[in-house]
């Protein structure tokens, strides 16, 4: 039993889908959540930026001492994630092998797509974790730049005819491979799913990476003895790199609930 928090980060609210569902499996865990508000989006950036905020982000959440550190963020996982575990003696997860592990046991065909950012994709982790679960699998992977800046700024819901444009154009060859799974290779494509499933069609499994995490998270906890089983409802805090103005109201649309919970500014430059 180990009551310590879990810290999660993303660059900006995406990874806030990851935290959803940790908090939904793990209701008693506390949770310290970093949102690098104020330098979102990283994927367009460069490796040797990412990584810098990357250890960044993992600086400031060491300071609550968590018993492991969750990257809710495919740009940070798939770009940074050797660096952060060889820096920091605790468990760090990304989102990739556990994706990947339930893209290989979904796909029946053998045909997976991937879209995430262009740090993500240009990276190859997710083809590398894919093959080595599964050499026989063929990845068809895109990447996908306006999709962040757009659900930052909450444009993705159905009807929105500028977000279906732009997702139509990144997804058709990914669909004209006829692929069977869809790995959605960023925590902020989730709120995207109602259109990228209805122009993928019902016959493709969509992977959330930050729902995947949260699982394996969980079982790997339970596995080394660190979950808190102490009864009642753990504490949620959040922090942000930019003002904390209209944090409220967009994270809650990224959690499906009100914040509960305290929500500060903090100068991540410093760490
Ligand atoms: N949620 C991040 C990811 O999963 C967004 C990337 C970005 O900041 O560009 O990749």
């Amino acid at each position: 039993m180990d009551t310590r928090p879990i810290g999660v980060f993303d660059s900006g609210l995406g990874g806030l889908t990851a935290l959803r569902e940790l908090a939904r499996i793990m209701p008693e865990e506390d949770l310290v959540y970093f949102g690098d508000t104020g330098r979102v989006p990283y994927g367009s950036r460069s490796r040797e930026v990412i990584i810098k905020y990357a250890q960044q982000d993992m600086s400031f959440l060491r300071t609550f001492r968590p018993k492991a550190v969750v990257i809710a963020c495919g740009t940070v996982s798939t770009t940074a994630l050797d660096v952060l575990r060889e820096e920091n003696p605790i468990p760090v997860f990304g989102v990739v092998e556990s994706a990947a592990s339930a893209a290989a046991h979904v796909t029946k065909n053998g045909r997976v797509g991937l879209i995430g950012t262009q740090a993500s994709i240009r990276s190859g982790a997710y083809e590398r974790a894919l093959s080595s679960l599964r050499p026989d699998v063929d990845v068809t992977a895109r990447a996908c730049p306006l999709l962040v800046p757009l659900v930052e700024n909450g444009r993705f819901r159905p009807g929105d005819s500028v977000a279906e444009t732009v997702a139509a154009e990144y997804l058709a060859p990914v669909k004209a491979a006829g692929v069977d799974t869809l790995i959605l290779g960023c925590t902020h494509y989730p709120l995207m799913k109602s259109i990228i499933g209805e122009y993928m069609g019902p016959d493709v499994a969509l992977v959330d990476v930050g729902e995947q995490c949260a699982r394996w998270v969980k079982r790997q906890l339970e596995l080394d003895g660190l979950r808190n089983e102490r009864p009642g409802a753990g504490r949620h805090r959040y922090f942000v790199s930019d003002s904390t103005e209209d944090f409220a109201s967009l994270a809650s649309i990224f959690l499906r609930e009100d914040v509960t919970g305290e929500v500060e500014q903090v100068d991540i430059t410093a760490y």
